[in-house]
């Protein structure tokens, strides 16, 4: 393939494409990317692009703030339009947003052969929107790059084996990102100044399952409100958190920040004692930068991190929360293990692109 579309939409697209965008113009392949517009604040959109030099978006959708099924219409729409003007060879999409199912629903009806980068993952959790996402599109895709053995499994298991469709697994494109941009981050970020503590731990929280319900909100809130009475908590907070903690009315005792930079928010994953997050990118950062994690989830796609102790997980029980952080504060761990394929999953994807 020499043509390609790219469709992201949300923060963690953005930081997962700007490894291939580089490998592209490394291996003289021409991209054409399509935002769809699901994040739009300059600090959760333009700061990745800036920072991450990702080529600037060829369209701009601007959908977003939607429901599910408004948002994934609408961007279906507006994709189709372009990819029939533009009839690339392949479109690639990312994890598993509504920009990413609607980005492979568009091409796979076109016939055009749509790349998932970051497929097999499960949760086996269907209350979850990215597991619909997730499913789906790897099942209309042709051409499937596998983060994890894990990954690989669970497609055999659903029978991808005896399916048209071809799986590599390439390693994890965030770790990539992670090494990468990390000296180009030690460089640029002064978020250190900024928040000015000896010691913190990191939160991030913005899933669907922990934000639009009040009681696992509150939960959490108080979880990390407790342990911030014992070494300051820091959490960038996600627009999406921000407005149901104020709808709320609930005031945290933690300090919030505005949505950091990714430049900034390696920095900070680098220097605190501790990672608390329901991300999923998050969870493997902290393994990145050789931090434990307690994951505020019942399940997690990353499932090696729980079984070589890296990760906990504690669902929205505050009590849980308290119980893992006295578990993992002080403890100590070899990090080295090479869980995501040490920094080539783009160099491999692009090569198998170019290929295909
Ligand atoms: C989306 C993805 C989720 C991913 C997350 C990454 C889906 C179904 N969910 O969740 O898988 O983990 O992105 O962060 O695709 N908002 C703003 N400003 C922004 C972005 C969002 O105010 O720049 C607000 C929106 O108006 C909306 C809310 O946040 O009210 C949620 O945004 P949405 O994109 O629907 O879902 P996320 O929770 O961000
Ligand atoms: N991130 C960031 N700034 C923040 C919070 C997160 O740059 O304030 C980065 C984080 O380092 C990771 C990605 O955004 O690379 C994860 O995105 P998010 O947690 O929004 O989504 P998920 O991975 O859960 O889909």
């Amino acid at each position: 393939m020499k043509k390609i579309i790219t469709v992201v939409g949300a923060r963690p697209q953005f930081i997962k494409a700007a490894t291939l965008s580089r490998q592209f113009q490394l291996f003289g392949i021409e991209e054409l990317i399509i935002h769809t517009g699901q994040h739009f604040d300059a600090n959760m959109s333009d700061v990745f692009f800036e920072e991450m030099e990702i080529p600037k978006p060829a369209f701009q959708l601007n959908i977003h703030s939607l429901t599910h099924g408004a948002m994934t219409g609408r961007m279906l729409e507006g994709i189709e339009d372009i990819l029939i003007k533009e009839k690339p060879e392949g479109v690639i999409v990312y994890g598993d947003t509504n920009s990413t199912l609607a980005g492979a629903l568009a091409a796979s009806k076109l016939h055009i052969p749509v790349i998932h980068v970051e497929a097999g993952l499960r949760s086996f959790n269907m209350q979850m929107p990215e597991e619909i996402n997730r499913i789906l599109t790897d099942r209309i895709s042709d051409l499937l790059f596998c983060p994890t053995s894990t990954a690989v499994t669970n497609l055999l298991r659903e029978g991808y084996g005896d399916l048209p469709i071809k799986i590599c697994k390439n390693g994890d494109v965030m770790q990539d990102a992670a090494i990468y941009y990390a000296a180009k981050a030690e460089l640029k970020s002064d978020i250190l100044k900024q928040i000015n503590l000896p010691s913190f731990v990191l939160a991030t929280i913005h899933r669907q399952e922990n934000t639009d319900s009040p009681e696992n909100l509150r939960n959490i809130v108080a979880g990390l409100n407790d342990i911030n009475s014992k070494i300051p908590v820091i959490v960038p907070i996600h627009p999406r958190t921000r407005k149901i903690l104020a709808q709320m009315k609930l005031v945290p005792k933690f300090k919030m920040i505005e949505p950091v930079g990714y430049f900034d928010m390696i920095i900070l994953l680098k220097h605190c004692d501790l990672v608390i997050t329901d991300s999923g990118g998050v969870q493997k950062e902290a393994f990145f930068f050789g931090k434990h994690c307690i994951t505020l989830r019942e399940q997690t796609e990353w499932v090696e991190l729980v079984e070589n102790g890296y990760n906990i997980l504690v669902g929205s029980n505050s009590h849980k929360l308290e119980f893992a952080f006295a578990n993992l504060i002080s403890k100590s761990s070899d990090f080295s293990l090479d869980l995501y394929g040490k920094g080539h999953a783009a160099e491999r994807a692009a090569e198998e692109i170019l290929n295909y």
